[in-house]
């Protein structure tokens, strides 16, 4: 097998393409592809500051490294979920990855600034870890960027991810995020731009561009996540990819190039509640106090006992 590129001996085959990379070429191809969902979807311009929120996993750590390959004002934001050892270790990726940069490391820890963990935070808010974790990320990357004067908060979500919860919502008809799975959320009602620039590489990718550029990172899943809902989407689209390569990245580019707006004033009449500022943290909210303010409230109230009860840290 030869390189496309340069005719060097391959390293690896990516049959949707119909093509093979030698390990220079491969890292070239990624930086491509990025550039490509950068400009296809205007994510944003050389000179705006994006804040890329790097979990330690392959996905953010890959991307925060083709962005700053790639010329971008790119800092990163770490949080600390509190989750035991997954978190000390996933922390110490990112630190590594940032210190051998030199590149800028926001942090955040649950426990330490907010007084609470996702275990707890689970617990007192009668959630799921995932969906108290979610909240809270969804929450903490919007103020780390509104804090930090940042244009826009990038995430690793890569090909595999994006067409798993298309595949999800498809199965049920979730209309309404339908209308909102787009790979750019436009700056609104005090939420910064999001943005996902790996919409265009998948999994496998993204964990062969590490190797290549030597980045390490966690490779644990989160303990939390059991039986995650969309590993086994993931399974299903992978086996109909085996079957006909393309057909993944076909299912969510076709959706939003020929579908996805059809579902959008669904979305917005589902988002036009009427927002306006938590009376504690000024976070646009439908209600009074915002649901992240009343999970840490609780999660708070719960105390230290629960909290070791519910096997965190
Ligand atoms: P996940 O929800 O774990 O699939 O992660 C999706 C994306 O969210 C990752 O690619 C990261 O960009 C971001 N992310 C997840 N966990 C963290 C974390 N602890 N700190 C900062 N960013 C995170
Ligand atoms: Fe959020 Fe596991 S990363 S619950
Ligand atoms: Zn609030």
């Amino acid at each position: 097998m030869k390189c496309r590129r340069c005719r060097a001996a391959a390293v690896i085959e990516l049959r949707r393409h119909n093509a093979a990379f030698c390990g220079p070429c491969f890292v070239h191809y990624a930086e491509q592809q990025v550039r490509k969902a950068v400009d296809e979807f205007a994510m944003f311009s050389p000179e705006e500051r994006i804040l890329v929120a790097v979990s330690g996993g392959k996905d953010s750590l890959g991307l925060w490294d083709v962005l700053l390959r790639l010329g971008y004002r790119a800092d990163g934001l770490y949080l600390g979920l509190g989750i035991g050892q997954y978190s000390d270790a996933s922390a110490t990726y990112a630190r590594a990855f940032a210190a051998s940069r030199e590149a800028r490391l926001v942090e955040i820890d649950l426990p330490a600034d907010y007084g609470y963990d996702i275990p707890n935070g689970s617990l007192a808010a009668r959630r799921a870890p995932c969906s108290a974790c979610g909240l809270s990320k969804r929450h903490l990357f919007n103020q780390a960027a509104v804090d930090g004067g940042y244009d826009v908060v990038a995430t690793g979500h890569n090909l595999d991810d994006e067409a798993a919860v298309l595949f999800g919502n498809v199965l049920r008809w979730n209309t309404e995020y339908l209308g909102r799975q787009l790979p750019v959320l436009p700056a609104e009602h005090g939420f910064v731009r999001k943005v996902k620039p790996l919409v265009r590489l998948d999994e496998r990718e993204m964990a062969a561009y590490c190797v290549v550029r030597g980045i390490d990172y966690i490779v644990e899943e989160c303990p939390m996540a059991e039986g995650n809902r969309h590993l086994g989407y993931k399974e299903a689209l992978n086996a109909v990819e085996e079957r006909s390569p393309g057909a993944k990245a076909a299912f969510y580019f076709e959706f939003l190039a020929k579908a996805s707006d059809l579902f959008r004033p669904l979305a917005v009449a589902g988002h036009d509640g009427g927002l306006q500022p938590c009376v504690r943290c000024g976070s646009p909210t439908t209600g009074e106090v915002c649901a992240f303010c009343s999970l840490v409230e609780r999660a708070v109230a719960l105390g230290p006992t629960r909290r070791a009860a519910a096997g965190g840290s």
